[in-house]
């Protein structure tokens, strides 16, 4: 029987993990062998007698180098590279262009690796779509933590000691993190406004409850992506969102364009416009933040306006973010698993589309570019 292994997430910070038992049994009964690192699951709450289907191992270096196939949250380091069996498959997020010796170690073991991030975002495989799984919680995780910074209520409340007004919340970027966190606002009774650079955006946007602002700017790019903006475009952007953005009590910006750097979007002076006490929860942290101001992973304050960026907002979410991506993978290993045997069907384009390295080549033509043009 083909072994799957998954062991521990050893980055800083990553609560999340790879397999939860439901998903253990659901490999089992497809004919897999399950290994796991003890103490796998602790992080996301899950302990290993949780586990039924499973072997628990001590020695991480003995439970990847046997394995057919590992899984994982976090890319590896190149140590953790070093401990899989040559040529087998490493199902993870992989962050390529931030990893690329981790890239050539898996050329060298020649190990097929599955990029969570490079799944293609066709219908056929949202069930597969780990980025918004995990954008999904990120925008729901923004608002509650802007709600608990606020120095305001959200709802509209009338109470013996007056009425209060609902806070004004806006959103900018209306993705999967987005369209989350404008639902999560209405549930807790803001005024939600958005904004995004893709036209068709504005219905999903008015169907939650949202008001969008509407510019002439159209932006769709790549793949339903949105593109970079001209110097033009930024400064009739920052122009139109500045007043929305002086009126809100919390901005939440998830605004990004893949490969890119997030997009700078309130700059220091429209920070300054916004009234002492408002909250900016930047989750395009990751990416180096909208707000000209935002320090990624930390909390600052500036003219009395909170800054907070936060990164792997997911990882705060360990129990829900940790069973959407070990479905994400099982969804993704249905298409490897067939009558009880590991295949990888090259005509599959969620397959091949989400290949990073095999057999000693990458496969992602952007990540061999940059290596092949000397900047690793
Ligand atoms: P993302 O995380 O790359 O970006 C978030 C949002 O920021 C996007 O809506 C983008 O248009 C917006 N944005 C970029 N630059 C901006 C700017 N300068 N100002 C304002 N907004 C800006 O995108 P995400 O959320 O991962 O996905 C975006 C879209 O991709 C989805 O809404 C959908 O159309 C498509 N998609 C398709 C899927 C499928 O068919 N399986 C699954 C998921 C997404």
């Amino acid at each position: 029987m083909p072994i799957i292994a998954v062991p521990k997430e050893r980055a800083a910070g990553e609560r999340r993990i790879a397999l939860v038992p439901e998903v253990a049994k659901k490999l089992a009964a497809k004919g897999m062998e399950l290994h796991i690192e003890k103490g796998m699951g602790d992080s996301a709450f899950f302990a290993n007698t949780d586990y039924k289907e499973v072997t628990i191992q001590t020695d991480n270096a003995s439970l990847c180098s046997n394995a057919e196939v590992v899984l994982k949250v976090q890319p590896p380091t190149v140590e953790e590279v070093g401990q899989l069996k040559e040529g087998s498959i490493l199902i993870s997020f992989m962050n390529a262009h931030k990893n690329l010796d981790m890239v050539k170690a898996l050329c060298e073991k020649k190990i097929t690796a599955l990029a969570m991030e490079l799944v293609p975002r066709i219908s056929r495989a949202q069930s597969i779509d780990a980025l918004s799984s995990q954008a999904s919680i990120a925008g729901y995780k923004a608002v509650l933590m802007a709600a608990d910074r606020a120095p305001v209520f959200f709802p509209m409340l009338t109470t013996a000691a007056g009425t209060i007004r609902p806070s004004k919340v806006l959103i900018i970027g209306a993705g999967v993190a987005g369209l989350q966190a404008i639902a999560t606002a209405r549930r807790l009774g803001a005024m939600v406004e958005a904004y995004d650079v893709r036209a068709a955006t504005k219905e999903q946007c008015e169907s939650l409850g949202a008001k969008f602002i509407d510019m002439d700017i159209k932006a769709e790019g790549q793949g339903g992506y949105a593109r970079e903006l001209t110097e033009d475009e930024k400064q009739q952007q920052r122009d139109i969102l500045a007043k929305h953005i002086a009126a809100a009590n919390v901005v939440i910006t998830t605004a990004a364009i893949p490969g890119r750097p997030s997009p700078k979007i309130i700059m220091k002076n429209m920070v300054e416009g916004m009234k002492a006490g408002s909250i900016i929860i930047d989750i395009a942290a990751e990416g180096g933040g909208n707000c000209e101001l935002t320090q990624p992973g930390d909390t600052i304050e500036h003219h009395g306006v909170v800054i907070h960026a936060p990164l792997n907002v997911a990882s705060q979410m360990p129990v829900h973010a940790s069973e959407m991506y070990s479905k994400n993978l099982f969804n993704l290993l249905s298409l490897l698993i067939d009558e009880g045997r590991i295949t990888l069907n090259w005509d599959d384009e969620v397959i091949a589309g989400s290949t990073l390295t095999h057999d000693g080549e990458i496969k992602h033509a952007a990540t061999r570019e940059l290596i092949e043009g000397g900047q690793a």
